[in-house]
């Protein structure tokens, strides 16, 4: 009878155990809902353990998704010690529980990105080398900002992930599948060798294997660099720890905004991703560099668009009236093309918005209310918030984040 009752009782601190430790690996992997369907947290890690383990015995990537494996491993030792002896696996598992309680479920489910993520490793020197190549390229060529700008919105966005997977070269042939390079909305993105190119650098600059620094944070670490060049601004402080995707699908970015879209659809894709009307509004602002080919916005041009200032009309039409591939500065405030500033806001308050989905921001119900203030308000008032969004959205996809660090970042290991 005692003995019967052990049993049961073992039983329960087994079960206990399991209801207790279960939630820190399996909130991991439904955050966000970043599992490919059908794919068991328990496969996916597994799996990264063998890419990760084939990379670099060393490599930091490895600590987080061990951490994850030993989630698993900390239950199979509790089901043991319960099993024998159930009182001392009762008081395990409380204290346990108890030590964890602060911390435990969303602690392991938070992101792994921190500020200095690469402080402790062989490429400790990553921000210093990424910045100096950003720097040397700016001074030969000033549109790098823009480049890069709308290089991390797209891989972003693409797959709600800041994981490069928008770098994975287009594919040709028979039974590829399409790549995000392969979508319309990627027609026209610049600036995919200078990643490649910074790749190389630091590589030969502190790691020598190629598998330290992922190719997703050398975009983020660029893009701020660029923006910070650009508005001239002292960097902002910008977490590290992206992990490069397996995979890339044409299917994700086609869902891209297009510039014909009316705002309700552009923001509703924005409130998918996170972010409020407001830092859609902000994030617009990206606009304030670059510039857009005229078949974007050659619709407003043939048939006059009456919101159309008729100064920006007539010198659009110049431009595009010459035929090709011709492009205009997405911001026709003077003498600001190349700046990060607030004038890409000014310049709607003045109907010169190039596409139609910048000029109807300062119209449309949902977004109106944030285009004048930003437009009244100081630089300082828009950089800080951009900075600030820029900075949210390369946290997309951190959390749960799986994945490996790519050797070239055009190739899939
Ligand atoms: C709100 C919805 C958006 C739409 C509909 C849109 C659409 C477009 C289009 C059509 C172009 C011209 C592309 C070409 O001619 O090749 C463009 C360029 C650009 N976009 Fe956006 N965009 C949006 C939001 C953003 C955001 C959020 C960012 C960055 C945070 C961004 C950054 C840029 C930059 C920097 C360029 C210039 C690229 C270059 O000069 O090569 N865009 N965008």
């Amino acid at each position: 009878m005692r003995l019967q009752n052990l049993r049961i009782l073992s039983f329960q601190v087994q079960e206990l155990a399991s209801t207790l430790f279960a939630p820190l690996w399996s909130s991991c992997s439904e955050q966000e809902g970043l599992l490919p369907q059908g794919r068991s947290f328990k496969a996916q890690v597994s799996a990264d353990r063998v890419d990760a383990a084939e990379q670099s015995p060393n490599s930091s990537n490895i600590y987080s998704i061990e951490r994850s494996a030993g989630s698993q491993a900390i239950l199979g030792i509790m089901k043991r010690i319960a099993s024998h002896f159930p009182l001392l696996g009762i008081l395990v598992v409380v204290l346990l529980a108890a030590s964890l309680s602060g911390t435990s479920v969303e602690g392991l489910a938070t992101s792994r990105l921190k500020v200095g993520f690469y402080s402790n490793t062989a490429c400790r020197n990553v921000e210093t080398v990424v910045r100096a190549e950003v720097e040397k390229e700016y001074r030969k060529n000033p549109s790098i900002v823009a480049l890069l700008l709308r290089m991390y919105f797209h891989d972003c966005f693409a797959d709600g992930k800041c994981d490069a997977s928008l770098l994975i070269k287009k594919n040709t042939g028979f039974g590829f599948i399409p790549t995000e390079l392969d979508s319309g909305s990627n027609e026209g993105i610049r600036g995919l060798d200078f990643i490649d190119y910074l790749k190389r650098t630091v590589v030969l600059a502190c790691d020598r294997k190629g598998d330290i620094v992922s190719c997703a944070d050398i975009i983020a670490l660029a893009t701020r660099d660029a923006v910070a060049l650009a508005s001239r601004r002292a960097p902002y402080e910008l977490k590290t720890g992206r992990l490069d995707g397996t995979e890339s699908l044409m299917t994700n970015a086609d869902t891209l905004p297009s510039p014909g879209s009316p705002i309700s659809a552009i923001v509703a894709r924005f409130e998918k991703a996170g972010f409020s009307p407001g830092e859609t509004v902000i994030l617009s602002g990206a606009h304030t560099v670059g510039e857009a080919r005229c078949k974007f916005f050659s619709g407003r041009l043939s048939e006059p668009d009456p919101s159309l200032n008729t100064t920006t009309l007539a010198s659009l039409k110049k431009i595009c009236q010459a035929g090709g591939e011709k492009r205009a500065f997405l911001d026709q405030g003077p003498g600001s093309a190349f700046k990060v500033d607030k004038s890409y806001f000014v310049m709607l308050t003045q109907h010169k918005g190039v596409l139609q989905s910048d000029q109807d921001l300062l119209t449309d119900p949902q977004t109106k209310d944030f285009v004048q203030p930003l437009a009244d308000g100081s630089e300082d008032n828009f950089a800080t918030q951009f900075e600030e969004a820029l900075k949210k959205m390369g946290n997309l996809g951190s959390f749960g984040a799986s994945g490996n660090i790519r050797k070239m970042c055009s190739v899939l290991n």
